[in-house]
């Protein structure tokens, strides 16, 4: 079966197991898939409005060592998607469902398929466990802390 290449966009802050199970599935498209996914660097979320916790280097680097990912290249702007599937011969755009209909003028040139989300996990949930987490009275922080330095020591 011939090779099918595949493209994806996104940013992938705080990388977390939605994440990993998209690229998996975007891998598991056909029996001999070339994965490139295109994150978007620090200067295209600021235009998006998005802000990012982990840096563009760090984030390319992390998708890039995923096993089912074979090149990552960087998102800089809404309009480069045509410019990529030509560039990287791709036969299929796919992206999460969170994002149904937005990409379908791309038909002309690739298949365009849109993936499930994996449930209850995003960025945007992380942020705001992590923002509640930092609102737990300082006190109950350092006593949390300590419990875990005691727990720490009993292993060891
Ligand atoms: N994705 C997914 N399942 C999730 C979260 C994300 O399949 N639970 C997919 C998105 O649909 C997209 C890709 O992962 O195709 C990158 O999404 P990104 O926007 O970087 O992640 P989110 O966690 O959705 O980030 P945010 O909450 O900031 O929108």
């Amino acid at each position: 079966m011939a090779k099918k290449r595949v493209i994806t966009y996104g940013t992938f802050d705080m990388f977390h197991i939605g994440h990993l199970r998209l690229l998996q599935r975007l891998k598991k498209l056909a029996d001999d898939v070339e994965l490139t996914v295109a994150v978007s660097t620090d200067e295209f979320n600021e235009l998006k409005g998005k802000k990012v916790m982990i840096p563009y280097e760090q984030r390319a680097e992390i998708v890039a060592n995923i096993k089912c990912v074979d090149r990552v290249i960087p998102e800089k702007s809404w309009e480069q998607k045509i410019e990529d599937i030509k560039r990287y011969n791709i036969d299929i755009f796919a992206i999460g469902e969170d994002w149904k209909g937005k990409f379908d003028y791309l038909k002309e040139y690739c298949e365009v398929v849109y993936l499930p989300r994996t449930k209850d996990i995003s960025t945007t949930k992380l942020k705001k466990s992590l923002a509640n987490f930092l609102s737990i009275p300082k006190e109950d922080l350092i006593k949390a802390f300590e419990i875990l330095e005691t727990l720490k020591k009993d292993l060891e």
